[in-house]
Formats: C-alpha cells, structure tokens, sequence
C-alpha cells in the first residue's frame, strides 16, 4: 500500500466522520424533535427513542456510517491494519530496544480476563492485544477519537491531568488501563516528584507507552503488565488511583471488583479519579450512546451506564464520591452540544 493512498483515504475517512458527527448528527436531533412534538410526549427510555426513529432511513445512514467508518479505518483497503502490518518490521524495531528497559515490566504468564480476550474493541481486528502492531494501529486510531476537536483533542487527558492535580499533590500514583500511556504521560509530566505505576493488559500497548517514556526520558514511571482489578500492590500504597476510559471496557462484575481493588491499594484519605464515559442527560442520549457500543464492538458500554455509580461508590466505605460531567474541550456543552460527543464523566472519591 502506497503512503499516499493511505493517508489520503484516512483523511477521507476522517472527513466523512466529520459529515457524521455534525450534519448527520444535528439532522437526526431535528427529525427526532420533530417527531416528539407530534406524538405530544417526551421518550423516557432509549426504546422508546427507537420506537420513535429506529425505522427511518435517517438513523439508518447514521448507524451505518458509525460502524462501517470505523470498520473502513480500521480493515479496508487502506485500513490501519494492513498499512501497519506492511511496515511492522520498521515501525517495530524502535519499540523492541525499550523492551528491556526496567521502566518496562511484562507478565508472559497473565491470564486474559475472557470479556477482554472475547472481542474485538473499537472493531479492532485482533483488539489492542492480539498482535505487535496492536499498540501503534491503537494509537494511530485514537488520534481521531473526537474528530471534531480538531487540534484540540489533545487537550483531553492533559484537562483531565490537570483537574486531578487540583485536587492535591500526590506521592505515589497508579493509571489503571495505562494503554500506549497517553492518560500516564501528563501524570509523569506534570508530577516529576511522584512515583506513577501505570499498568494494563495488553503487551504492545505496554510496549509503546514504555518506548515513549524513554524518549521523555521520564524517571518516574513505570508500566507493568497486570489486571486492574487484581493487582499485586501493597494494601494502601497509593494516594491517587486514576484511570480513563478503562471502567467502560469492563463487565459489571469486574467493575465492582475494581472498585474493591482500588479502595484496598490506597491509604486512608487517599482520591481515586476515573474519567469515562457515563452520565447520559436524557433518552435521547441514551439511544445515541448504547448504539454506539453496539456498532463500535464494546458490549459493557449500556450495563456501565445504568450502574448507580455513586450509591456503589458510597456502599463501598469511599466518601465525597462525586459524578460530574466533563468538557473535553472549550465551548463543548456537555448536557446538548449540537454536534456528537462522548458522554465524559469524572467519577471521584476518597478512602475515608
Ligand atoms: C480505551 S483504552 C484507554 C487507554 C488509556 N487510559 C487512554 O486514555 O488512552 C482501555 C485500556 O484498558 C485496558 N484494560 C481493559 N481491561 C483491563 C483490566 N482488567 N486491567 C488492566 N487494563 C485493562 C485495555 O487493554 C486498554 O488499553
């Protein structure tokens, strides 16, 4: 595959996400008000929203355009994965020299969780761990999570770094679900003092995030191979507990053992901050968001959401639990932005 083909159709793809996620998106809202005011009464569920629109060949161009874009991205004709497996040799050899660095700690002997083995998240082909490539077609794809931020995307993680770091200073961190370390690296940026543990389950993610830290020649961090919900930490060795985009991933059973896990790693008074995607204003956000993970492979997406998060939260002994909204970027109205966009919620609380 020609670079120039690559790139060209990966922009096309991307414009097309734009076409989706603005003119599509905002069409879809109108027809739906539309047909709200004539039945005279307000959906309460997202079944009810189907009921509504689910037959129109609007949603339907607009559910297809979310899976099969994100299907073109990743295994078309000028996918993320063919280009990248083309070149793996290349693209890999840089990452294999940060294998043995100590900042870098895999387990040959971690068993996959089965809900983590079973799919192929984000319609990734082999998912975030199936092959060596995985960790670099990962980041490749996440550089167009939230097409319409634009420049801005960046701001993401470094936002969310920032309003933990308001929340104090903090010796000893762990990132749960670190991925390639895009959530760990504002952390070993911004906090040169502390020690950030950041773990994960998948070995090329792990790999890359490493490769990474070593060209920041950062001191402070280290990533290993673990599962979050059963780690090897010490009880009450961590002041902060972080993680995003992990809780979604993860089937409700788990979910409370990673709760229960994060309690027992950290001090008393200690904060555990998770960003991810939760608080669903109304039916209609509702409807958008579990098609969402229909079409985008994550099946745990629905059963997160209608998890009463701060009522488990507060049964598991933590106080000032609070859920809270999160703009990603300015200007983003985060109960009816006029465009599509992740639900962020920051999920917060401390170990009394
Ligand atoms: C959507 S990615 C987010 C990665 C990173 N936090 C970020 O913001 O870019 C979720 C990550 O969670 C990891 N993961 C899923 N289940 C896990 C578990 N039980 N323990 C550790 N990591 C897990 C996946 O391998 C994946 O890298």
């Amino acid at each position: 595959m020609d670079e120039r083909g690559f790139v060209a159709a990966q922009a096309f793809i991307l414009d097309t996400k734009k076409y989706w996620s603005t003119a599509v998106v905002s069409s879809l809202k109108s027809e739906y008000r539309r047909r709200v005011r004539s039945t005279g009464h307000e959906p309460q569920s997202a079944a009810d929203v189907h009921s509504l629109i689910g037959d129109t060949t609007l949603y339907r161009y607009y559910a297809w355009l979310e899976r099969h874009l994100q299907r073109l991205k990743y295994s078309g004709r000028y996918g993320l994965v063919p280009y990248h497996r083309e070149r793996a040799d290349a693209l890999l050899a840089p990452l294999e020299q940060a294998a043995d660095d100590s900042r870098l700690e895999l387990d040959p002997d971690l068993v996959l969780p089965k809900y983590f083995a079973a799919v192929d998240i984000h319609q990734h082909p082999g998912s975030v761990w199936g092959e060596p490539i995985a960790g670099l077609v990962y980041e490749r794809g996440a550089r167009s999570t939230t097409p319409m931020m634009g420049s801005r995307h960046r701001d993401l993680h470094q936002r969310f770094t920032d309003l933990v770091n308001e929340g104090g200073a903090c010796k000893h961190l762990l990132d749960m679900g670190c991925g390639f370390g895009k959530s760990t690296k504002p952390f070993y940026e911004s906090l040169p003092e502390a020690e950030i543990e950041a773990i994960d389950l998948a070995t090329p993610c792990l790999k890359l995030a490493c490769h990474d830290a070593v060209q920041a020649q950062a001191q402070n961090v280290r990533f290993r191979q673990m599962n979050a919900y059963e780690t090897d930490y010490e009880a009450g060795s961590f002041d902060l507990v972080t993680s995003t985009m992990l809780l979604h991933e993860l089937p409700p059973k788990e979910i409370n053992r990673l709760f229960d896990e994060a309690h027992r790693v950290l001090a008393p008074g200690g904060r555990m901050v998770h960003l991810d995607f939760h608080l669903l204003p109304d039916a209609f956000a509702q409807f958008l968001h579990y098609g969402h993970g229909r079409r985008n492979n994550e099946p745990f997406m629905q059963p997160w959401a209608e998890i009463d998060v701060a009522e488990l939260l507060a049964q598991k002994g933590f106080r000032n639990v609070s859920v809270e909204p999160f703009a990603e970027a300015d200007g983003v109205d985060v109960t009816d932005n006029p465009s599509w966009r992740f639900p962020w919620t920051v999920i917060a609380a401390e170990k009394a």
